[in-house]
Protein backbone atom coordinates (compact mmCIF):
# COMPACT_ATOMS: atom_id res chain seq x y z
CA UNK A 1 0.00 0.00 0.00
CA UNK A 2 1.33 3.43 -1.10
CA UNK A 3 0.58 6.57 0.90
CA UNK A 4 -1.83 7.86 -1.29
CA UNK A 5 -3.97 4.19 -1.46
CA UNK A 6 -7.59 5.33 -1.31
CA UNK A 7 -9.35 4.43 2.29
CA UNK A 8 -13.09 5.80 1.21
CA UNK A 9 -14.78 6.54 -1.60
CA UNK A 10 -14.17 10.33 -1.38
CA UNK A 11 -10.48 9.20 -1.71
CA UNK A 12 -11.58 7.80 -4.99
CA UNK A 13 -12.97 10.61 -6.35
CA UNK A 14 -9.84 12.38 -5.80
CA UNK A 15 -7.93 10.23 -7.76
CA UNK A 16 -10.06 9.58 -10.36
CA UNK A 17 -10.35 13.01 -11.54
CA UNK A 18 -6.65 13.84 -13.28
CA UNK A 19 -6.94 10.31 -14.85
CA UNK A 20 -10.17 11.63 -16.84
CA UNK A 21 -10.79 13.83 -20.12
CA UNK A 22 -11.79 16.79 -18.66
CA UNK A 23 -15.06 16.41 -20.71
CA UNK A 24 -15.30 13.21 -19.45
CA UNK A 25 -15.15 13.96 -16.17
CA UNK A 26 -17.61 17.06 -16.20
CA UNK A 27 -19.95 14.61 -17.58
CA UNK A 28 -19.80 12.09 -14.81
CA UNK A 29 -19.84 14.27 -11.83
CA UNK A 30 -22.56 16.79 -13.19
CA UNK A 31 -25.71 17.49 -11.72
CA UNK A 32 -28.68 19.31 -13.35
CA UNK A 33 -28.83 23.26 -12.97
CA UNK A 34 -26.58 24.97 -9.70
CA UNK A 35 -26.16 21.43 -8.65
CA UNK A 36 -28.55 21.97 -5.53
CA UNK A 37 -29.93 18.09 -5.45
CA UNK A 38 -26.47 16.67 -5.66
CA UNK A 39 -25.39 18.65 -2.64
CA UNK A 40 -28.98 17.87 -0.66
CA UNK A 41 -28.06 14.04 -1.80
CA UNK A 42 -24.83 14.31 0.57
CA UNK A 43 -26.15 17.33 3.00
CA UNK A 44 -29.39 14.95 3.94
CA UNK A 45 -27.33 11.66 4.90
CA UNK A 46 -25.00 13.83 6.98
CA UNK A 47 -28.17 15.41 9.00
CA UNK A 48 -29.23 12.16 10.25
CA UNK A 49 -27.73 10.68 13.47
CA UNK A 50 -27.43 7.23 14.19
CA UNK A 51 -28.48 5.80 17.93
CA UNK A 52 -26.01 3.23 18.90
CA UNK A 53 -26.87 0.37 20.96
CA UNK A 54 -24.14 -0.93 23.47
CA UNK A 55 -23.24 -4.62 24.74
CA UNK A 56 -24.68 -6.23 22.01
CA UNK A 57 -22.52 -9.03 21.11
CA UNK A 58 -21.15 -8.60 17.85
CA UNK A 59 -18.00 -10.47 17.36
CA UNK A 60 -20.18 -11.87 14.08
CA UNK A 61 -21.18 -9.41 11.75
CA UNK A 62 -23.05 -10.36 8.65
CA UNK A 63 -24.19 -8.11 5.62
CA UNK A 64 -25.74 -10.71 3.70
CA UNK A 65 -29.21 -10.30 2.37
CA UNK A 66 -31.97 -10.35 -0.37
CA UNK A 67 -32.74 -8.34 -2.98
CA UNK A 68 -35.84 -9.68 -5.16
CA UNK A 69 -35.22 -13.08 -3.52
CA UNK A 70 -31.73 -13.91 -4.72
CA UNK A 71 -28.87 -13.49 -2.04
CA UNK A 72 -26.66 -11.24 -2.19
CA UNK A 73 -23.10 -10.47 0.28
CA UNK A 74 -24.44 -6.96 1.12
CA UNK A 75 -27.12 -4.49 0.71
CA UNK A 76 -25.09 -2.87 -2.35
CA UNK A 77 -25.74 -2.51 -5.79
CA UNK A 78 -24.34 -0.89 -8.78
CA UNK A 79 -26.70 1.71 -10.71
CA UNK A 80 -26.98 1.70 -14.05
CA UNK A 81 -24.54 4.30 -15.88
CA UNK A 82 -23.15 4.82 -19.12
CA UNK A 83 -19.36 6.04 -19.84
CA UNK A 84 -18.23 2.51 -18.31
CA UNK A 85 -16.24 1.97 -21.58
CA UNK A 86 -14.43 5.63 -21.91
CA UNK A 87 -12.83 4.34 -18.42
CA UNK A 88 -11.93 1.02 -19.29
CA UNK A 89 -11.46 -1.34 -22.42
CA UNK A 90 -13.82 -3.83 -21.16
CA UNK A 91 -16.48 -1.43 -19.76
CA UNK A 92 -19.23 -2.75 -18.70
CA UNK A 93 -17.99 -6.36 -18.55
CA UNK A 94 -15.72 -5.27 -16.26
CA UNK A 95 -17.90 -3.78 -13.88
CA UNK A 96 -20.01 -6.65 -14.23
CA UNK A 97 -17.06 -8.91 -13.37
CA UNK A 98 -16.01 -7.04 -10.20
CA UNK A 99 -20.11 -7.04 -8.87
CA UNK A 100 -20.43 -10.83 -9.12
CA UNK A 101 -17.14 -11.35 -7.83
CA UNK A 102 -18.28 -9.41 -4.73
CA UNK A 103 -21.41 -11.37 -4.60
CA UNK A 104 -23.59 -8.44 -5.52
CA UNK A 105 -26.02 -7.05 -8.47
CA UNK A 106 -25.10 -5.09 -11.22
CA UNK A 107 -27.69 -2.73 -13.03
CA UNK A 108 -26.53 -3.10 -16.66
CA UNK A 109 -28.21 0.22 -18.66
CA UNK A 110 -30.02 0.12 -21.94
CA UNK A 111 -27.60 2.40 -23.34
CA UNK A 112 -24.55 0.59 -22.69
CA UNK A 113 -21.34 0.02 -24.83
CA UNK A 114 -21.39 -3.31 -24.51
CA UNK A 115 -24.00 -5.30 -25.27
CA UNK A 116 -26.21 -7.05 -23.10
CA UNK A 117 -25.44 -10.62 -24.11
CA UNK A 118 -21.85 -9.77 -23.58
CA UNK A 119 -22.14 -8.25 -19.92
CA UNK A 120 -24.27 -11.27 -18.92
CA UNK A 121 -21.69 -13.62 -20.75
CA UNK A 122 -18.62 -11.74 -18.15
CA UNK A 123 -21.34 -11.26 -15.09
CA UNK A 124 -20.82 -13.77 -12.44
CA UNK A 125 -23.24 -12.86 -10.60
CA UNK A 126 -26.97 -11.60 -11.10
CA UNK A 127 -27.56 -8.45 -13.60
CA UNK A 128 -30.65 -6.53 -13.89
CA UNK A 129 -31.65 -4.37 -16.92
CA UNK A 130 -32.16 -0.70 -16.86
CA UNK A 131 -34.54 0.36 -19.64
CA UNK A 132 -35.30 3.75 -20.70
CA UNK A 133 -38.69 3.28 -23.06
CA UNK A 134 -37.73 4.38 -26.47
CA UNK A 135 -41.23 6.12 -28.31
CA UNK A 136 -41.35 2.89 -30.43
CA UNK A 137 -42.64 0.01 -28.95
CA UNK A 138 -41.23 -2.76 -30.57
CA UNK A 139 -37.34 -1.47 -29.93
CA UNK A 140 -38.55 -1.77 -26.04
CA UNK A 141 -39.84 -4.96 -26.60
CA UNK A 142 -37.00 -6.60 -28.39
CA UNK A 143 -34.44 -5.04 -25.17
CA UNK A 144 -36.83 -6.22 -22.87
CA UNK A 145 -36.63 -9.54 -25.06
CA UNK A 146 -33.29 -9.52 -25.41
CA UNK A 147 -32.48 -9.27 -21.22
CA UNK A 148 -34.87 -11.90 -20.46
CA UNK A 149 -32.57 -14.70 -23.18
CA UNK A 150 -29.58 -12.79 -21.64
CA UNK A 151 -30.57 -14.16 -18.23
CA UNK A 152 -31.26 -10.24 -16.60
CA UNK A 153 -33.56 -11.46 -13.32
CA UNK A 154 -35.62 -7.94 -12.92
CA UNK A 155 -35.88 -4.99 -15.24
CA UNK A 156 -35.55 -1.42 -13.93
CA UNK A 157 -38.01 1.36 -15.89
CA UNK A 158 -36.56 4.65 -15.36
CA UNK A 159 -39.32 7.11 -15.01
CA UNK A 160 -37.70 9.96 -14.11
CA UNK A 161 -36.18 11.43 -17.58
CA UNK A 162 -39.12 12.46 -20.05
CA UNK A 163 -36.76 14.52 -20.75
CA UNK A 164 -32.80 14.25 -20.00
CA UNK A 165 -31.98 16.98 -17.95
CA UNK A 166 -29.52 20.00 -18.44
CA UNK A 167 -26.35 19.47 -17.05
CA UNK A 168 -24.99 23.16 -17.05
CA UNK A 169 -21.42 22.27 -15.75
CA UNK A 170 -21.52 19.54 -19.00
CA UNK A 171 -23.06 21.58 -21.24
CA UNK A 172 -20.26 23.47 -23.08
CA UNK A 173 -17.52 20.94 -22.67
CA UNK A 174 -19.36 17.88 -23.72
CA UNK A 175 -18.93 17.61 -27.31
CA UNK A 176 -14.92 18.08 -26.65
CA UNK A 177 -14.81 14.16 -26.42
CA UNK A 178 -15.64 11.53 -28.92
CA UNK A 179 -17.94 8.96 -27.36
CA UNK A 180 -17.91 5.79 -28.24
CA UNK A 181 -21.36 4.43 -29.76
CA UNK A 182 -23.68 2.30 -27.81
CA UNK A 183 -23.41 -0.90 -29.33
CA UNK A 184 -26.14 -2.43 -27.12
CA UNK A 185 -28.61 -0.35 -28.76
CA UNK A 186 -27.02 -0.89 -31.84
CA UNK A 187 -28.70 -4.74 -31.87
CA UNK A 188 -32.08 -3.13 -31.86
CA UNK A 189 -34.22 -2.34 -34.53
CA UNK A 190 -33.94 0.83 -35.69
CA UNK A 191 -35.41 3.80 -34.40
CA UNK A 192 -37.97 5.33 -37.04
CA UNK A 193 -38.63 8.51 -35.05
CA UNK A 194 -35.73 10.91 -36.21
CA UNK A 195 -34.46 11.86 -32.79
CA UNK A 196 -35.77 12.19 -29.05
CA UNK A 197 -34.51 13.95 -26.06
CA UNK A 198 -35.85 11.77 -23.10
CA UNK A 199 -38.18 9.01 -22.24
CA UNK A 200 -41.61 9.44 -22.05
CA UNK A 201 -43.11 6.70 -19.72
CA UNK A 202 -46.87 7.00 -18.35
CA UNK A 203 -48.26 4.75 -16.10
CA UNK A 204 -50.20 3.01 -19.19
CA UNK A 205 -46.59 2.08 -20.02
CA UNK A 206 -45.92 0.52 -16.87
CA UNK A 207 -48.84 -1.61 -17.20
CA UNK A 208 -47.73 -2.55 -20.94
CA UNK A 209 -44.61 -3.65 -19.89
CA UNK A 210 -45.67 -6.08 -16.75
CA UNK A 211 -48.10 -7.16 -19.97
CA UNK A 212 -45.20 -8.47 -21.73
CA UNK A 213 -42.46 -9.86 -19.60
CA UNK A 214 -43.17 -12.04 -16.29
CA UNK A 215 -39.52 -10.69 -15.12
CA UNK A 216 -40.01 -8.15 -11.83
CA UNK A 217 -40.11 -4.40 -12.64
CA UNK A 218 -38.93 -1.82 -10.09
CA UNK A 219 -39.74 2.04 -11.35
CA UNK A 220 -36.88 4.06 -10.99
CA UNK A 221 -36.96 7.76 -9.93
CA UNK A 222 -39.70 7.96 -7.74
CA UNK A 223 -39.80 10.50 -4.75
CA UNK A 224 -43.14 10.72 -3.53
CA UNK A 225 -45.82 8.77 -1.65
CA UNK A 226 -48.32 9.58 -4.69
CA UNK A 227 -46.16 8.20 -7.43
CA UNK A 228 -45.18 5.07 -4.74
CA UNK A 229 -49.29 4.24 -3.75
CA UNK A 230 -49.55 4.11 -7.46
CA UNK A 231 -46.71 2.14 -8.08
CA UNK A 232 -47.93 -0.22 -6.02
CA UNK A 233 -51.39 -0.30 -7.16
CA UNK A 234 -49.78 -0.63 -10.98
CA UNK A 235 -48.27 -3.96 -9.17
CA UNK A 236 -44.78 -3.43 -9.96
CA UNK A 237 -42.02 -5.13 -7.60
CA UNK A 238 -40.00 -2.62 -6.81
CA UNK A 239 -39.28 0.95 -6.08
CA UNK A 240 -35.80 2.95 -6.79
CA UNK A 241 -36.15 6.38 -4.68
CA UNK A 242 -33.79 8.30 -6.53
CA UNK A 243 -33.05 11.51 -8.26
CA UNK A 244 -30.58 10.48 -10.83
CA UNK A 245 -28.24 11.67 -8.96
CA UNK A 246 -29.40 15.14 -9.05
CA UNK A 247 -29.10 14.66 -12.85
CA UNK A 248 -32.66 15.30 -13.49
CA UNK A 249 -34.52 17.91 -12.00
CA UNK A 250 -32.44 20.67 -9.70
CA UNK A 251 -34.13 21.34 -6.46
CA UNK A 252 -36.20 17.75 -5.99
CA UNK A 253 -35.55 16.38 -2.87
CA UNK A 254 -32.75 14.41 -1.38
CA UNK A 255 -33.35 10.78 -1.88
CA UNK A 256 -32.84 9.74 1.73
CA UNK A 257 -35.46 12.45 2.78
CA UNK A 258 -38.13 11.21 0.21
CA UNK A 259 -37.24 7.36 1.48
CA UNK A 260 -39.98 7.43 4.00
CA UNK A 261 -42.51 8.71 2.82
CA UNK A 262 -42.42 5.82 -0.12
CA UNK A 263 -41.70 3.31 2.54
CA UNK A 264 -45.03 4.60 4.24
CA UNK A 265 -47.30 4.68 0.81
CA UNK A 266 -46.15 1.24 -0.57
CA UNK A 267 -43.45 -0.61 1.76
CA UNK A 268 -45.79 -3.16 2.29
CA UNK A 269 -46.41 -4.17 -1.27
CA UNK A 270 -42.82 -4.19 -2.91
CA UNK A 271 -39.08 -3.85 -2.21
CA UNK A 272 -37.69 -0.34 -2.20
CA UNK A 273 -34.38 0.83 -2.81
CA UNK A 274 -32.49 4.06 -2.81
CA UNK A 275 -29.42 5.44 -4.38
CA UNK A 276 -28.07 9.30 -4.68
CA UNK A 277 -24.77 10.17 -2.47
CA UNK A 278 -24.17 6.94 -1.23
CA UNK A 279 -20.68 7.18 0.27
CA UNK A 280 -20.28 5.70 3.14
CA UNK A 281 -21.05 2.89 4.77
CA UNK A 282 -22.95 4.89 7.52
CA UNK A 283 -25.29 6.34 4.78
CA UNK A 284 -26.52 2.42 3.74
CA UNK A 285 -27.02 1.75 7.42
CA UNK A 286 -29.09 4.95 7.67
CA UNK A 287 -31.02 3.57 4.24
CA UNK A 288 -31.62 0.60 5.42
CA UNK A 289 -32.63 2.23 9.21
CA UNK A 290 -35.31 4.27 7.21
CA UNK A 291 -36.69 0.94 5.03
CA UNK A 292 -34.79 0.45 1.96
CA UNK A 293 -33.60 -3.58 1.13
CA UNK A 294 -30.61 -2.34 -0.47
CA UNK A 295 -28.79 1.15 -1.97
CA UNK A 296 -27.49 1.73 -5.45
CA UNK A 297 -24.42 3.27 -6.13
CA UNK A 298 -24.01 5.58 -9.80
CA UNK A 299 -20.26 7.73 -9.54
CA UNK A 300 -18.17 5.73 -6.87
CA UNK A 301 -18.05 2.87 -9.85
CA UNK A 302 -17.10 4.89 -12.09
CA UNK A 303 -14.53 6.50 -10.19
CA UNK A 304 -13.09 3.10 -9.04
CA UNK A 305 -13.19 1.97 -13.13
CA UNK A 306 -11.33 4.78 -13.93
CA UNK A 307 -8.59 4.71 -10.80
CA UNK A 308 -8.06 0.91 -11.82
CA UNK A 309 -10.27 -0.99 -13.73
CA UNK A 310 -12.12 -3.92 -12.29
CA UNK A 311 -10.10 -4.03 -9.69
CA UNK A 312 -11.20 -0.59 -9.33
CA UNK A 313 -14.37 -1.17 -8.84
CA UNK A 314 -14.03 -4.58 -6.38
CA UNK A 315 -11.97 -2.27 -4.12
CA UNK A 316 -14.91 0.69 -4.26
CA UNK A 317 -17.42 -2.29 -3.31
CA UNK A 318 -15.35 -3.63 -0.54
CA UNK A 319 -14.59 -0.34 1.49
CA UNK A 320 -18.17 0.40 1.37
CA UNK A 321 -19.36 -3.14 1.90
CA UNK A 322 -16.38 -3.04 4.97
CA UNK A 323 -17.41 0.19 6.07
CA UNK A 324 -21.06 -0.89 6.83
CA UNK A 325 -19.96 -4.03 8.61
CA UNK A 326 -17.91 -1.70 10.98
CA UNK A 327 -21.16 0.95 11.35
CA UNK A 328 -23.10 -2.40 12.13
CA UNK A 329 -20.33 -3.60 14.78
CA UNK A 330 -20.41 0.30 16.65
CA UNK A 331 -23.94 0.50 16.18
CA UNK A 332 -24.87 -2.79 18.08
CA UNK A 333 -26.94 -4.70 14.83
CA UNK A 334 -24.62 -7.49 13.87
CA UNK A 335 -27.25 -8.27 10.80
CA UNK A 336 -28.92 -6.65 8.38
CA UNK A 337 -32.36 -8.06 10.23
CA UNK A 338 -31.26 -6.14 13.18
CA UNK A 339 -31.19 -2.70 11.64
CA UNK A 340 -34.54 -0.91 11.54
CA UNK A 341 -36.17 2.58 12.66
CA UNK A 342 -34.73 2.85 15.58
CA UNK A 343 -31.00 3.15 14.13
CA UNK A 344 -31.65 6.80 13.04
CA UNK A 345 -33.09 9.58 15.64
C1 LIG B 1 -22.54 9.26 -15.63
C2 LIG B 1 -23.90 8.79 -15.21
C3 LIG B 1 -24.73 8.15 -16.12
C4 LIG B 1 -25.99 7.69 -15.71
N1 LIG B 1 -26.76 7.02 -16.62
C5 LIG B 1 -27.97 6.53 -16.21
C6 LIG B 1 -28.78 5.77 -17.09
O1 LIG B 1 -28.41 5.50 -18.24
N2 LIG B 1 -29.99 5.35 -16.64
C7 LIG B 1 -30.43 5.61 -15.36
O2 LIG B 1 -31.53 5.19 -14.99
N3 LIG B 1 -29.66 6.29 -14.49
C8 LIG B 1 -28.46 6.77 -14.89
N4 LIG B 1 -27.69 7.47 -14.00
C9 LIG B 1 -28.16 7.66 -12.61
C10 LIG B 1 -27.67 6.52 -11.71
O3 LIG B 1 -28.31 5.32 -12.03
C11 LIG B 1 -27.98 6.80 -10.24
O4 LIG B 1 -29.34 7.12 -10.09
C12 LIG B 1 -27.12 7.91 -9.64
O5 LIG B 1 -25.84 7.97 -10.22
C13 LIG B 1 -26.99 7.68 -8.13
O6 LIG B 1 -26.34 8.73 -7.52
P1 LIG B 1 -24.76 8.71 -7.13
O7 LIG B 1 -24.02 8.89 -8.42
O8 LIG B 1 -24.67 9.90 -6.23
O9 LIG B 1 -24.45 7.41 -6.45
C14 LIG B 1 -26.43 7.93 -14.38
C15 LIG B 1 -25.57 8.57 -13.48
C16 LIG B 1 -24.33 9.00 -13.87
C17 LIG B 1 -23.44 9.67 -12.85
Amino acid sequence: MTAAAPLNLFDYEALAQPLMHPAVWDVIVAGAADEITVAENRRAFDRLTIRPRMLVDVSAIDTATRVLGAPVAAPILIAPSGYHAVLCPEGECATAQAAGRAGIVMTAPSGSHRTIEDIAAAAIGPLWLQLYLFPERERSLAMVRRAEAAGCLAIVLTVDAPRFGRKDRSLRSENDFDWPESGNLAGLPPPTLPWFRGAPVTWADVDWLSGVTRLPILLKGILTAEDAALAAAHGVEGIVVSNHGGRQLDGVTASIDALPEVVAAAGDHCEIYLDGGVRRGTDVLKALALGARAVMIGRPVLWGLAVAGPAGVADVLAILANELAFAMALSGRPTIADIDRTVVR
